[in-house]
């Protein structure tokens, strides 16, 4: 059976290179891996636990299904302030809960990210990571993609067109398979 992985870009943005690094991910993924791409980041509500005791809204609920269901999570994520975007850190807050028995609790994990100055998004990985510490979510160590200088790399489309990128994502899958089935009961 195929390894099902929730892809999640970190950006509302039309234009966005981090959902254009996931595309090229559904694109680059071995076989018998089938990501999906998480397409309802701008309506998840700004998380209130006064609201999640009531009960979660239906884009959160709709957010943990879509989580809950695959074997893995891959998230490409932008760096905004030497940190992860707001709208990322929220959904990953909803997704947290139920403490210890949410939908990221040890399910494996990889980050990547890209961006059109020379961080290529590393304080953002690295904070973000910290999000998946009390989760124990297994986030991948190595390899890391974290693309600097982005946007010549880039069609019109935001399509990943540079070979060289590309060649890094389909290395990184191919990790990413292999630290999956170390997690398969
Ligand atoms: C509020 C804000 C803060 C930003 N902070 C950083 C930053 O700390 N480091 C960085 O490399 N780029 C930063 N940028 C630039 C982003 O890397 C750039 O907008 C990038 O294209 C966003 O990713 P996206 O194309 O996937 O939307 C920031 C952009 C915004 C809007």
């Amino acid at each position: 059976m195929a390894i099902r992985v929730a892809g999640i870009a970190g950006s509302l943005r039309e234009g966005s290179l981090n959902k254009g690094l996931l595309r090229a991910a559904v694109e680059l993924a071995p076989a018998g891996m089938e990501i999906s791409i998480y397409t309802r980041l701008g309506d998840i509500p700004p998380y209130n636990d006064d609201v999640f005791q009531q009960g979660d809204p239906e884009p959160v609920a709709d957010m943990k299904a879509f989580i809950g269901s695959a074997d893995a999570i891959l998230i490409s994520t932008p760096e905004y302030n030497y940190g992860v975007p707001g709208v990322l850190k929220n959904a990953v807050d909803w997704a947290s809960r139920p403490s210890g028995k949410c939908v990221l609790n040890r399910k494996p994990a990889a980050i990547m990210g890209c961006s059109p100055g020379l961080g290529g998004t590393i304080r953002a990985q690295h904070a973000l990571r910290q999000s998946f510490v009390f989760t124990e979510t297994y986030v991948m160590s190595q390899p890391e993609i974290k693309i600097p200088s982005a946007a010549p790399l880039f069609d019109a489309s935001a399509k990943l067109a540079d070979e060289k990128s590309r060649e890094y994502v389909k290395k990184f899958l191919e990790a990413f398979a292999k630290w999956i089935e170390r997690f398969k009961d």
